[in-house]
This record gives structure tokens, sequence and C-alpha cells, in this order.
């Protein structure tokens, strides 16, 4: 594995005797999570990254991504939640650009959906729907806009144009695919939304944005293997789940993912919802938030370094590199001639480590995962090892962290309001 866990800025909160005791204290329950035994039904399918390997569905979806970057200029992601962050994250960071790619059905925003429709015309477009269940208003609504559009521009041709990922069953995508004649992905069964990041929900959109599929599995396959030996203490899926709870036991009821590079917030948004998803239930979890800095630093930083102290800070290290960016000396006089010479990445490298010791001299307790430079192996790697600690940390609280049930409130209000 690529990524490191520094636990050193939270020596002050929990020392790592303290953090090796109380992971033993619960190794009987977190031990057979790390073999894949969840202890009750549960949707492990993202457990082994390697059922990808040699599954013939990948290369479908590579050919496929093949014809849509070789014919189109837009490519529409039409999901929400679980259905589209995955592949945003990854796309937000190393996709390559040749296809221009869009987001719809993740809000009911008249002015957005007029937009997308508006960046449409005249220009060659595909879209791939993607819902586990086909009863969400959001993503349901906007392919119908969308499915419209590409009837009335390409007629009979607009199936070809339209590709689906979902389930099977009474009302969702595999009929409507049938009956439509669109191209048909599966949404694995044995996995619940946020949690399919590595199937055809991320797969299809990663790689018509450019991204080298094998690469993401190998990292993934590579991190699962890994994390399954490590033993318990030494294992940083495990404690990182453990720091997170220790720290919320000692009032840290907040977590911030701080990012250094501003295509990474995507990943920070997928990251916050696996978390808020899974553990927010019962009055419990830590809720997670993110932070890009430096813009952040000039925003809530300023509450980090001396607001009420109820967060704690995992910084992600991960940055990319780009020594061919040096400073060139100015011909006007602009204040900066100290840095006359100097590589444009040092200056992150710089305000990386500012923040971090000022925020653990501020005392706020900060964990790091060293990373390296963002790759599709990375992701593979972070995904599974995120997902895996998610787990882990949920078991820790004692909530199912495969369910959403608090969701349904404000969707049957949307459907009282709207009269279904
Ligand atoms: O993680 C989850 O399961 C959810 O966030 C879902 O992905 C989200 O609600 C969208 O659901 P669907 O794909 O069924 O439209």
């Amino acid at each position: 594995m690529i990524t490191r866990l520094n636990l050193e800025g939270l020596q002050a909160f929990i020392p790592p005797e303290k953090l090796r005791q109380a992971i033993q204290a619960r190794a009987a329950d977190l031990a057979p999570i790390l073999q894949g035994d969840f202890g009750s039904p549960a949707d492990l399918g993202w457990f082994s990254p390697a059922r990808w390997e040699d599954d013939p569905l990948v290369e479908l979806i590579e050919r496929l991504a093949q014809v849509i970057r070789a014919e189109t200029q837009v490519f529409v992601l039409v999901g929400v939640g679980g259905s589209n962050r995955g592949a945003q994250a990854v796309i937000g960071a190393l996709g390559d650009r040749r296809v221009e790619i869009l987001y719809a059905g993740d809000n009911l925003s008249a002015h957005a959906m007029q937009r997308t429709l508006q960046r449409l015309q005249g220009r060659s477009t595909f879209i791939n729907v993607i819902a586990k269940d086909f009863n969400t208003l959001e993503p349901g609504i906007a392919f119908r806009l969308l499915r419209q559009h590409l009837q009335d521009t390409y007629g009979s041709e607009a199936a070809e144009r339209i590709l689906v990922t979902g389930s099977r069953g009474a009302g969702q995508l595999f009929d409507l695919a049938e009956m439509a004649d669109y191209t048909y992905l599966p949404f694995p069964e044995d996995m619940g939304g946020r949690w399919s990041v590595l199937s055809a929900v991320g797969f299809l959109p990663m790689a018509v944005a450019g991204v080298d599929l094998r690469e993401l599995i190998q990292g993934a396959v590579e991190a699962a293997a890994e994390l399954k030996e490590l033993p318990l203490e030494e294992n940083p899926a495990v404690q990182y789940a453990a720091a997170r709870n220790l720290l919320a036991e000692q009032g840290f009821a907040m977590e911030n993912l701080a990012t250094f590079e501003p295509s990474l917030n995507y990943f920070a948004r997928w990251r916050s919802q696996l978390f808020a998803e899974s553990e927010g239930k019962d009055g419990r979890g830590v809720f997670p938030i993110t932070s890009s800095y430096s813009e952040d630093l000039h925003a809530s930083g300023q509450y980090i370094q001396e607001g009420r102290r109820i967060l704690f800070e995992t910084f992600l290290d991960a940055r990319f590199s780009h020594p061919e960016l040096v400073i060139a000396p100015s011909r006007v006089v602009d204040g900066f001639a100290y840095l006359d010479g100097e590589r444009f990445e040092e200056l992150n490298a710089a305000v990386y480590q500012a923040a971090y010791q000022a925020h653990v001299a501020g005392g706020v307790p900060c964990m790091q995962w060293q990373c390296g430079a963002p790759t599709p192996a990375l992701f593979g790697e972070l995904f599974y090892l995120f997902m895996l600690s998610c787990c882990l940390s949920a078991r820790w609280i004692g909530v199912d962290p495969f369910g959403q049930p608090g969701v349904e409130a404000y969707k049957k209000n949307m459907y009282r309001l709207l009269g279904k």
C-alpha cells in the first residue's frame, strides 16, 4: 500500500499505548470484519475487489468507453449520492477532459437543469443514468428531461446514446433498458450506493473520462490483501476507526478532512457521504466536514485554530507533482522576490506543514494520511481503505453502516407536497 497513517499529532489526546489497548479491547468485534465477516446479513460485495480482475464486465466497459470517447463531446452522469460521488471523485482529479463530463440528477434546481440542457445544444451527447433503486426523484426526473432532449435531437437513434446502470426488478432500470433498447450495466445487488464506486457504477464514467480502470482495481486489490493480513494494532484502517471514536468520546464530534488539491474536493465529498450516511444514526457518529486549503485557511481555518474545541482534523497528504513549474523572477517589484527560483509545488508543501503545525500547536487533534501523488491506484486504495475503516468505525459505535433510514424523512415530505 502507498498510504501511511501518521498519528503523531494525536499524542496529547491518545497516546499510542492507549490506542493499542483500546483496539485490543475490541479485538473480538473488529477482527472478523477484516476477514469479511460482518456477523449479520451485510452488503459486503465491495469487500473483495479482486472479483473485478478477470470479470469480462470490465472489458465491456472499457470497450464502451472507447466508443463513447471517440463519438461524443459531452457525457452526462445522471445520479445522486452513492450513484455519482465515487466517479466524480476520480474524474475531478484525474479526468483527461477529452470528453466534458456533466452531472445531473443530484439537485432539483430548474436553473441548473436549464443550464445543463443549454450546454448540450449542438454538441454530441451520451447519457449514463445510474440508480440502485429507480425511485429517487432527483435522478428519475432529470433522466426524463435529458432523454427527451436526446429523442428530440437524435430521433430513433437516441437509444444508442443512453446507458443505464441499475438493478433488476419491477420498475427498475433493467426493465426500462429492455423496453427502450438502452445499453444496460448491472448495479451489483450485493452493495449499496456509497459502497459501489468499484463497480460498473463508477467504472463507466471514469473510463469515459480516460481513467485507467486496471490501475484503479489493482490499487484496491493490493490494499484489500494488505489490510486483511495486518495485525489489528498496526492496521491503519483499524487505527483510524479507533482514533476517530476515541476522539469523539473526548468531545470531538466533528472530523475535518483537509485537502490541498482543489481537484480532490470531490473525493472529500465522497468520503463525507460514506461516513455520514453510514454512521449518523441513533444519535451517534462523528460529523464529517471538509476543507480545501489554502482557500479554507482564509475562512474556516480561523475557527479551527481558535474556535470551540469540537473538531479534529485529518490531513490528506496527496499532492500532484509538477517540478517543471518554477517561479521566475519578476520584472516589477511585487514583494515576492524571496520566492525567485522556487518550485511552485514547494509552496503547497510549505502550506501543508504550516497548517498542520499551527493546528497541532493550537490544540486540534490531527491525523495525516500520507499518500503521495493522486493516481488511479491511489484512488483504488483510498476507496477501499475508507470503506473498510468506515465499517470498523460503525461497529465500534454499534450502528449498522449499510442502511440510510433517515433519508426517507425528506422523501416522504416531498411525495406529500407533490401529491404522489
Ligand atoms: O449510499 C446510498 O445508498 C445512497 O446514497 C444512494 O446512493 C442514493 O440515495 C441514491 O440512490 P439510488 O441510486 O437508488 O437513486
